[in-house]
């Protein structure tokens, strides 16, 4: 989704805005642009399309003089990807330039109030709305107007903001929508991702709801929405910044996907204290735990398929009603949860706005929050009560591998210990999770040795128009994900369906030549998911089977079969899930689509 950076130094702007929104690709983005302050005007360039036509158009940057500049990367949501409607906004007299991140809820009443003053608009975005508002509320002092135009904006806003007459400042605010505010050394940075200026500055702050900062080359000054000032806490990031580069590999995916043997490894092992299960709860207590009478899980997109995944998990080790909410849904659904209910909310990036909403949802009915999240100090964990953090690392592909990984293990873990707690979970139960937990990596890192094999299937099938991917629990979970990342990065039709629901309607689509891919990991069901295989297959599907290793019974009704290292049941999706990555990103990769950046996607979801 969009993307933010901004630059006050003594060092020339436009080169080192367009590095940054480079870091910021991966977001997904149809168009790019910058506003330098120079020689007493704001100069802006903006292009259609891939940052590179914008690097064409200025140069490298070296079109444009001038040290203090902001820059953006657009996801269209108000108005098509153009030149017109890419960021930034100029007010209609020049005096005021803006970049956003977020929606204006408000902004048809505000541009019919603005148009009645006499101002002019060119663009269909609700962005114009912004620098045309604060161009109206400027009488001189940059801050009083920043505050003013706040009053009448509804909706969600980062906004890096230049005002003509100071040349020398950026002034950056948000709502709802992270901004990051990086210190250097006689140049000072802001970003609406820490990736943008890592390679600058590891010392960093965010920006806190109604705070607005002010920042120079010397300096940056934080206020509070009453005009005080505030003293922020500077983190020092410890990300890798190699960890953000693609080493060497033709796309971030394959190389986060590699990554996932250690990722679950940094996720699990310092949850793993003498040999018992602690997820470092702060707040939650365990008498908490033992009051909780459900649990419901709310995530958007993969990250609601981890719930999927850990639903029966959660169900059979906790004994406790488990439900599973995606989370766009959850606000506008009456939602019952209580202060009995535990809530696990699940994300990535902790920014998606859904999400976010939902657990403000959970929060004001006094439902308990915890939530698992990859990337330390974003909205949902500064919002939640406990986080537990993903340890995977930058994960930049727009379809999650890595981090999905991860969260599988957090949620095992914490099936785990809240079953413990409640004694629901036998101490035998806890041990087996952990002997599973310590050996997992390296039989991940077997199922990732047969990639050559996977890649050979992509080349047979890559060129399929709709592939229907079966299975039954907790393979019907996986083949949920197994069917996202195959339509997100390859553009191929692809379904997934509880293997038993096919008869009652969907296999009426399967014909010659249908690319069926039928998960049979589930020791308890394998004998239905054979039976479906046969259904399928005498309707002319050709049939992927997955397959425990000594299954070779599957041998006999599929076309083909990847067999995955056999293991326990609790931890099998993470091994179970590897070849159905590796399927998605070869067939993308044939197909020769834009695999770490799908079109019309986002890596983060900041709108509703
Ligand atoms: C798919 C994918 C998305 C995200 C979803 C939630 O590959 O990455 O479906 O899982 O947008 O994002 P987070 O986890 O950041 O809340």
């Amino acid at each position: 989704m969009c993307g933010i950076v901004g630059f006050a130094g003594v060092r020339q702007a436009a080169p080192i805005l367009l590095e940054g929104l480079k870091r910021l690709e991966y977001r997904g983005y149809d168009s790019a642009g910058l506003a330098v302050q120079s020689d007493g005007k704001i100069v802006v360039s903006k292009a259609r399309g891939r940052l590179s036509a914008l690097c064409k158009l200025t140069h490298d940057g070296a079109d444009i003089d001038g040290t203090v500049g902001i820059g953006h990367t657009r996801w269209a949501t108000h108005g098509e990807p153009s030149y017109i409607n890419s960021h930034p906004h100029m007010s209609h007299d020049g005096a005021v330039c803006v970049v956003h991140n977020g929606i204006i809820e408000n902004y048809l009443a505000l541009r019919a109030f603005l148009e009645a003053q006499g101002y002019e608009f060119v663009s269909d975005t609700d962005t114009e709305i912004i620098s045309q508002l604060l161009a109206y509320c400027y009488e001189g002092d940059p801050v009083e107007a920043v505050k003013r135009a706040r009053g009448y904006l509804e909706g969600s806003y980062a906004l890096g903001i230049l005002f003509r007459d100071r040349p020398e400042a950026i002034y950056a605010v948000s709502k709802d929508n992270p901004l990051i505010v990086g210190l250097g050394e006689g140049e000072n940075y802001m970003a609406s991702d820490v990736t943008a200026i890592l390679k600058h500055t590891r010392r960093v702050f965010r920006l806190n709801e109604g705070e607005m900062a002010v920042i120079t080359k010397d300096c940056v000054s934080v206020t509070d929405e009453y005009g005080m000032g505030v003293d922020k806490t500077v983190t020092e990031v410890t990300w890798d910044a190699d960890a953000a580069e693609k080493g060497g590999y033709e796309h971030f995916m394959i190389k986060e996907i590699l990554e996932q043997p250690e990722v679950i490894q940094k996720t699990a092992n310092p949850r793993i204290v003498d040999g018992r299960i602690d997820m470092g709860l702060k707040r939650i207590t365990r008498e908490d735990l033992r009051g909780v009478d459900n649990i419901c899980i709310v995530a958007c997109g993969s990250a609601y398929h981890v719930g999927c995944v850990a639903k029966p998990i959660l169900k059979r080790l906790c004994r406790l009603p488990v439900s599973v909410e995606l989370a766009s849904e959850f606000k506008y659904a009456d939602p019952l949860v209580d202060a009995r209910t535990l809530v696990i909310v699940i994300s990535q990036s902790g920014e998606t706005i859904d999400t976010y909403h939902a657990l403000k949802e959970a929060a004001a009915r006094g439902a308990r929050i915890v939530s698992v999240v990859n990337v330390v100090g974003s909205t949902i964990a500064a919002a939640s009560e406990d986080v537990i953090y993903t340890w995977a690392g930058p994960e930049i592909a727009v379809a999650t591998t890595k981090a999905y990984s991860a969260q599988l293990i957090v949620l095992y873990m914490l099936a785990m210990y809240i079953g413990r707690i409640r004694e629901t979970a036998t101490r035998e139960q806890e041990r087996e999770l952990i002997a599973e937990l310590n050996a997992l990596p390296a039989a991940v890192a077997r199922a990732l040795n047969d990639k050559e094999g996977v890649q050979y299937l992509a080349s047979l099938y890559y060129s399929s128009k709709d592939v229907f991917f079966i299975g039954r629990n907790i393979d019907y979970a996986l083949a949920l994900e197994g069917s996202l990342k195959l339509k997100e990065i390859s553009y191929i039709h692809s379904e997934a369906y509880a293997a038993g629901e096919l008869k009652h309607g969907t296999i009426s689509l399967v014909e010659q030549g249908t690319l069926v891919i039928a998960l049979c990991t589930y020791a308890p069901l394998k004998d239905k998911l054979v039976s479906n295989i046969k259904e399928v297959k005498s309707r002319g599907a050709n049939v992927i089977a997955l397959a425990n290793e000594g299954d070779e019974d599957i041998a006999q009704v599929a076309d083909h079969v990847i067999y995955i290292p056999r293991w326990g049941q609790t931890t099998m999706p993470s091994l179970a899930i590897i070849p159905l990555q590796l399927f998605a990103y070869y067939v993308a990769s044939l197909k020769g689509c834009d695999v770490d950046k799908p079109r019309n996607l986002a890596k983060s979801v900041t709108v509703e």
